[in-house]
């Protein structure tokens, strides 16, 4: 069949976050930092740490559960799985199909996607599009990293920012009534891939006998370089789909930005000319938990009423690679 383009639709959200609190206090018990200084340059007071033997997949498949469970729908019934990861399980096979089995899913083609903090909006965009066409006629999206495996927890200019958690969305097509996925958008500059990765533990560095204790299976970030695209790439992509969707900033009921760190969301949220107090935040609990960020947050703001039915709202992402990404929703 050709030329179908059905719409598609959130129908339920669910995160998960472990119980584990690590706050600013007690990272400054390890290096050299303080509460002061990291919530006045991050807006962060504290993130979720994954217990032992709990994995990236575990805490995507209990957010996934509570997305199903708000959509009515029973794990047998979803067609695509994609998890948004750059701390997988294991290198393969995908968390996605740890996933798969864990929810007992297992008429979902699973697989992941590695876009960074971007990474749930690309599983977005592709899956809305896959079921636009006519290829499936649902998808369960989810972000979810244990980046505590990938800390280097001696480097304080990294440590302080990240956090563990996962986030899930599952997408169906959506009958007339209902709202749907008005306008998506993605960028990369690959030009710009030394800002901020992870160089170790792939094949271009593996980890040896000689490396093994220079720390390079963590995050590195030239934090102030990152800020500065990071405003511009998400301004540009909110207006993307606020203007593709055919809407004025003012018709926006909420903004979901990426939660990595408050000034760049203050910086974004003054540059949009959306009303002010639409900007949702939550990264003070959690830190930046990457491609989770977003999906926690989405939510979050679903489940405490911050939008209902027929609102508008907007979804803006940035991150490594460089990625970033936009979407604009009717609820
Ligand atoms: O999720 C992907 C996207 N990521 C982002 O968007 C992150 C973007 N970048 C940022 O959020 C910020 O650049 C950071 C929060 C990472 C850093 O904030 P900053 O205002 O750019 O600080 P800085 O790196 O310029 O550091 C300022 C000072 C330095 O000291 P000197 O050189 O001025 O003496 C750092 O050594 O703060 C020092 N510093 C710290 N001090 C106490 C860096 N980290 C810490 C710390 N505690 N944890």
């Amino acid at each position: 069949m050709s030329g179908l383009d059905y719409q598609v639709c959130i129908a339920g959200t669910g995160s998960y976050v472990p119980e584990k609190i690590l706050t600013n206090e007690e990272l400054a018990k390890r290096v050299d930092t303080s509460d002061e200084w990291i919530f006045t340059r991050t807006g962060i007071r504290e993130r979720r740490i994954a217990a032992e033997g709990e994995f990236t997949s575990h805490m995507a498949s209990n957010a996934a559960r509570k997305a199903l469970e708000q959509a009515g729908m029973e794990a047998s019934e979803i067609q695509l799985i994609i998890v948004a990861t750059i701390t997988p399980d294991t290198i393969t096979p995908a968390t996605a199909c740890y996933v798969q089995q864990q929810l007992g899913a297992s008429n979902a083609v699973a697989f992941d996607i590695s876009a960074a903090c971007s990474g749930f909006l690309y599983a977005m965009k592709m899956s809305k599009r896959m079921i636009a066409d006519g290829a499936f006629e649902n998808a369960l999206i989810i972000g979810a990293e244990k980046l505590s495996a990938f800390v280097n927890w001696e480097d304080r200019t990294t440590c302080v920012l990240f956090g563990d958690g996962a986030g899930a969305a599952v997408l169906r097509r959506a009958a007339p009534e209902e709202g749907s996925i008005l306008a998506t958008e993605m960028g990369t500059d690959g030009k710009l891939t030394h800002l901020l990765n992870i160089p170790g533990g792939g094949s271009a560095c593996p980890i040896t006998e000689s490396n093994v204790n220079d720390h390079l299976a963590t995050l590195a970030m030239q934090g102030k370089e990152v800020f500065k695209h990071a405003v511009n790439r998400m301004k540009q992509a909110a207006e993307t789909v606020i203007s593709r969707a055919d809407l004025q900033p003012e018709d926006i009921a909420c903004v979901i930005p990426h939660q990595a760190n408050l000034r760049i969301i203050d910086a974004i949220a003054g540059r949009l000319s959306v009303p002010e107090g639409r900007v949702f935040v939550n990264l003070d609990k959690y830190g930046n938990t990457s491609a989770a960020a977003v999906a926690i947050a989405l939510d979050e703001a679903n489940r405490s009423g911050v939008f209902k039915r027929g609102d508008n709202i907007v979804m803006v992402v940035f991150g490594a690679g460089l990625t970033w990404a936009a979407a604009a929703v009717r609820w």
